[in-house]
């Protein structure tokens, strides 16, 4: 019995050894379809621009002339944005909206638009730990938009 075991255990260890001669991966297994559910999210993103501690700081700049009328196109900015489920600044705080935006607007003949990317990550509940990825164009002076989500 004992030398059972012993002989099962040096196979494990080749076979260990052996991946990590080969390379890169391992086995390939046929990949597991699970079932589509749809989960509905509300929560308000405290976006603040301004005061003491802004969650949305500019980072970079493009050189352009300040008398341009396109001057922020370029701007970089990293934010960090409270997902709370209330408007109110006291509201829970249910996880941390990560990222960049970059302002893409060339003036008056184009849209009002910046470019974001964000990771939304929950801090609290059933999604703890989870997080899902904005990386979309925002038509801010818009009301309603939809942006692209992965
Ligand atoms: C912007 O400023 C530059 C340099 O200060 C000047 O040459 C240019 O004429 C200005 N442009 C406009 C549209 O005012
Ligand atoms: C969320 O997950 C983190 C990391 O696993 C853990 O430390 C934390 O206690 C969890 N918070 C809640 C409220 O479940």
């Amino acid at each position: 019995m004992e030398g059972k075991i012993f002989i099962a255990g040096v196979m494990i260890l080749c076979v260990v050894v052996g991946h990590a001669q080969e390379g890169y991966y391992s086995e390939t297994i046929p990949a597991v379809h699970m079932e589509e559910k749809m989960t509905k999210l509300h929560f308000f993103l405290h976006d603040i621009l301004s005061g003491q501690n802004p969650a949305v700081v500019q980072i970079a700049k493009a050189n352009l002339p300040q008398n341009n009328s396109f001057a922020s196109f370029g701007t970089l900015s990293a934010t960090n944005d409270a997902m709370r489920v209330g408007v109110e600044p006291t509201s829970k705080l249910i996880g941390r909206a990560k990222g960049l935006y970059v302002l893409a607007s060339q003036g008056q003949d184009d849209e009002m638009a910046l470019v974001m990317y964000m990771d939304f990550g929950f801090t609290t509940g059933k999604f703890n730990g989870s997080s899902f990825v904005v990386c979309s164009r925002n038509p801010v002076m818009e009301t309603q938009r939809e942006l692209a989500v992965f």
